[in-house]
């Protein structure tokens, strides 16, 4: 019997690694520079803090969770998002005590049993920030800037900033009953999964990709147009202070967040370069979640992107890359008598931190050479009974062709040395 991944998950593999820990590095280098610092938390946790948070009628917690009951029966859900869990471990951990803004981030994987296509994974990974404690659009407007940072540092110019604001529990009542109202007026051109919405998540429906919902939605009034005066002085807080800040923005009153926590800000980040699941990232406000989990009454912004969906983008343009990592030394054994030299040089250059190598399936000298090459490494040494008994060895490179000889007695204690200067 063959086992293979589950559908929707996929191996990173060796040749492709380098990729993700380069992408890697440019997040944790946006986020450093923001003055964020990294949180980590459980692969699990509690259904309820789930469905309490992201709220039991959307489609993530309706029908994407991998939810399940471990031996003692708790009911326990791998987490389908990061925003829950960092805010239960702010509460649990009372971090608003020790800071009044706490700003963190997180690169972590993520599960939601959605229908996989390119961009749209079970196991998917996600990075992002959440800055908790400030009810003004300045941190909204730095959590917009860094998550285009991001972007920007990988050399990314494909993407548009889409902001909007979903109002508060002050405006959007109001709202809601005149897009209901405007919605039923037009039932009949609206698809199934509207209809089923229409009472109880009706802003969702202006999101909907169903062309007949689209037509009919085309006039729908927008919550924007319908905020508060609280939710209006933010939104033009946050216009101004993302033009000040060089970030360049589309206003977007379609924006309807798949999560209930949000209020005022949300926004998204979409790419051109991505096919239907266009969204590089998306986030927002959610100024009552740290309230109805427990916590004191703490304003919080934040956003998560998809780490797959980032690499697809990198992929279609030209973009800095690393390269795989490879062995700087290459040490081939001419014959069997070499072979224990062999072994305990390696060790010696590998504990002063010189990437090494060496044949550990008894290959031929040819192919020793063949793989050293195979592998990219930057040097290679030969040792055979000449090398020994003339207690000399040549290093040579094998792409920049220069070589030099030293003493074989000598080679642990000055090639790493040597080859610094090089
Ligand atoms: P979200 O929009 O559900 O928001 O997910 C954010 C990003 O994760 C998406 O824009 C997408 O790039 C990626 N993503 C989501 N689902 C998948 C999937 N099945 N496969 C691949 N990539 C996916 C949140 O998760 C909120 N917690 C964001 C947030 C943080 N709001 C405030 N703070």
């Amino acid at each position: 019997m063959k086992f293979r991944s589950i559908k929707g998950t996929h191996d990173i593999l060796p040749g492709e690694v380098h990729r993700w820990q380069f992408a890697e590095e440019a997040v944790r280098s946006a986020m450093h520079s923001f003055n964020y610092l990294e949180i980590r938390t459980p692969a699990f946790e509690e259904t309820a803090l789930f469905s309490r948070s992201i709220g039991e009628l959307t489609d993530i917690v309706g029908k994407e969770m991998y939810t399940f009951a471990d031996r003692s029966g708790t009911s326990l859900t791998l987490k389908p998002e990061m925003t829950a869990s960092v805010i239960r471990a702010y509460i649990q951990n009372n971090l608003g005590e020790q800071q009044p803004l706490v700003k963190v981030y997180y690169i972590a994987p993520m599960f939601r049993q959605e229908r996989p296509q390119a961009g749209r994974l079970r196991q998917f990974h996600q990075f992002g920030a959440e800055a908790i404690g400030s009810a003004g659009p300045a941190v909204d407007a730095e959590i917009i800037a860094l998550s285009a940072r991001v972007y920007e540092s990988l050399g990314l110019r494909n993407f548009a900033v889409r902001i909007n604001s979903v109002g508060c529990r002050e405006c959007r009542p109001a709202y809601r009953k005149l897009l209901t109202g405007y919605l039923r007026e037009r039932r009949d051109q609206l698809s199934e999964e509207s209809l089923r919405r229409l009472e109880q998540n009706p802003l969702r429906i202006l999101d909907s990709k169903d062309e007949g919902d689209r037509r009919a939605t085309k006039d729908a009034p927008l919550m924007i147009e319908h905020l508060g005066p609280e939710c209006s002085g933010h939104f033009e807080g946050l216009k101004s202070m993302l033009s000040a800040a060089g970030v360049t923005y589309e206003i977007d009153g379609r924006i309807v967040r798949g999560l209930d926590y949000y209020t005022k800000t949300a926004f998204e980040i979409t790419s051109s370069d991505l096919g239907s699941q266009d969204a590089l990232a998306g986030g927002g406000r959610y100024d009552l979640l740290v309230k109805d989990l427990g916590g004191k009454d703490t304003p919080a912004v934040g956003f998560a992107a998809g780490m797959e969906r980032l690499l697809m983008a990198m992929e279609k343009q030209p973009h800095d890359a690393n390269e795989p990592p490879h062995p700087t030394v290459f040490i081939a054994s001419a014959d069997e008598k070499a072979r224990e030299l062999v072994a305990s040089l390696v060790l010696k250059l590998r504990s002063k931190g010189l990437a090494t190598e060496s044949d550990l399936l008894g290959r031929s000298l040819k192919s020793q050479l063949r793989e050293a090459n195979r592998q990219n490494s930057d040097r290679l040494i030969v040792i055979g009974s000449e090398e020994i008994e003339k207690n000399r060895v040549t290093v040579r490179g094998l792409l920049s062709k220069d070589e030099f000889s030293i003493p074989l007695d000598r080679v642990a204690d000055e090639l790493p040395s040597r080859l610094k200067e090089k």
